[in-house]
């Protein structure tokens, strides 16, 4: 079976370590071993703009952000396809076909949509756009016939509108679309990375997140100021573990490597972990080593990205590249859901012919 992969992102802000561990890494891996067919990274400006619809300039400067932080990241526009969501106007088109499929009772059982309403406080006003939001990333998914889709826990519930759009389409028209996989980071820290403060939830209202474009000195002030055991008090005292921040980042970040280099009287997080639960290791010690990984993971990112900020318009050209290719084959796609819906009157000799003969006798 070929091997069809499609990410995406919302852009509504810089990306974070959170975006990183949990997907942008494996990305960069899987583009760089080239097991693959085709690879698509889609910035999903349409989607950003279902809960931001009055707010279009946010997107608009946040696309260029996200792109600059996936180019720094490692994505390979030469290798991959990387574009604009909004510039595939077929993705709409299919949406609208998708929306005959579901209803609203089912729409309204998404749990990641039902949660969301929630954060937002649209109980009573919900947008009809934002409320049909996961029938449209069914329509990304499928455009692409896409069938590896690595994304974050939350993004599950997507994936199963997706496929039982799938299967609602192929058993009405005919088999024409392809089911997707969703691709969980193997790691449970790197799930859903929790803010330096220890809350689940990055935010940039919060003052919890630690961007990939960070400064070292902002990483290092969100490192030093991180949750760590609040009964952790005497270096001697044993620690805890679990809901310790500083540890779940190791979990997400350090590997042998980083012990062998910033800490080696440890062989590996193991060993630090059970000497921390054993009481006399400070937390002091644990945060310098943290910083020393993030600042090691960061530091080349940081370095591309100030490389791509010097040319600009050639990102932009990279973006546009990517969108008229991830046009050619969503409009391919397009095509062949006209047919099976038997809406592709002009290309449907059949359908000329019977009608000639029914007016003719
Ligand atoms: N909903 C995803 C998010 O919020 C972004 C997204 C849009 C997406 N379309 C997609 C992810 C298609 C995977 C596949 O992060």
């Amino acid at each position: 079976m070929s091997k069809i992969i499609l990410t995406g992102d919302r852009p509504t802000g810089r990306l974070h370590v959170g975006h990183y561990v949990g997907s942008l890494r494996r990305r960069v891996e899987i583009q760089n071993s080239g097991d693959f067919d085709s690879m698509y990274v889609m910035i999903a400006d349409a989607q950003a703009l279902t809960d931001n619809a009055e707010n279009p300039e946010k997107i608009r400067t946040n696309i260029i952000e996200v792109m600059l932080d996936y180019l720094s990241c490692g994505i390979d526009p030469e290798k991959i396809t990387v574009f604009i969501q909004s510039q595939v106007p077929e993705l709409c088109e299919l949406a609208f076909y998708y929306m005959n499929l579901v209803t609203v009772s089912r729409l309204q059982r998404n749990p990641t949509v039902k949660n969301e309403i929630q954060m937002r406080n649209f109980e009573a006003s919900i947008p009809v756009g934002f409320f049909n939001y996961p029938i449209s990333q069914a329509a990304d998914i499928t455009a692409f016939k896409a069938n590896i889709v690595p994304v974050g826990e939350d993004q599950l519930p997507m994936i199963e509108q997706t496929n039982e759009i799938v299967r609602k389409f192929n058993s009405v028209y005919g088999e024409t679309l392809v089911e997707a996989k969703a691709v969980l980071p193997e790691k449970k820290a790197c799930l859903r990375l929790p803010g330096t403060d220890g809350k689940a939830k990055m935010s940039k209202s919060l003052g919890n997140c630690i961007y990939l474009a960070d400064t070292p000195e902002e990483v290092k002030a969100r490192v030093m100021s991180m949750f760590t055991d609040p009964d952790h008090i005497k270096i001697t005292d044993p620690g805890k573990l679990e809901g310790n921040t500083v540890f779940t980042y190791l979990d997400a970040f350090a590997t042998d490597e980083h012990f062998k280099e910033f800490l080696p009287e440890y062989a590996n997080l193991d060993e630090l972990k059970a000497h921390y639960t054993r009481g006399g290791l400070g937390d002091m010690k644990v945060k310098k080593f943290l910083n020393a990984v993030l600042q090691s993971t960061l530091e080349p990112i940081r370095a591309r990205r100030k490389t791509y900020e010097k040319d600009i318009p050639a990102v932009y050209e990279m973006l546009k590249r990517g969108s008229v290719k991830a046009e050619e084959v969503a409009a391919k796609t397009a095509e062949s859901v006209r047919a099976a819906m038997r809406i592709n009157y002009f290309t449907d000799e059949e359908l000329i012919k019977a009608h000639t003969e029914k007016y003719r006798s």
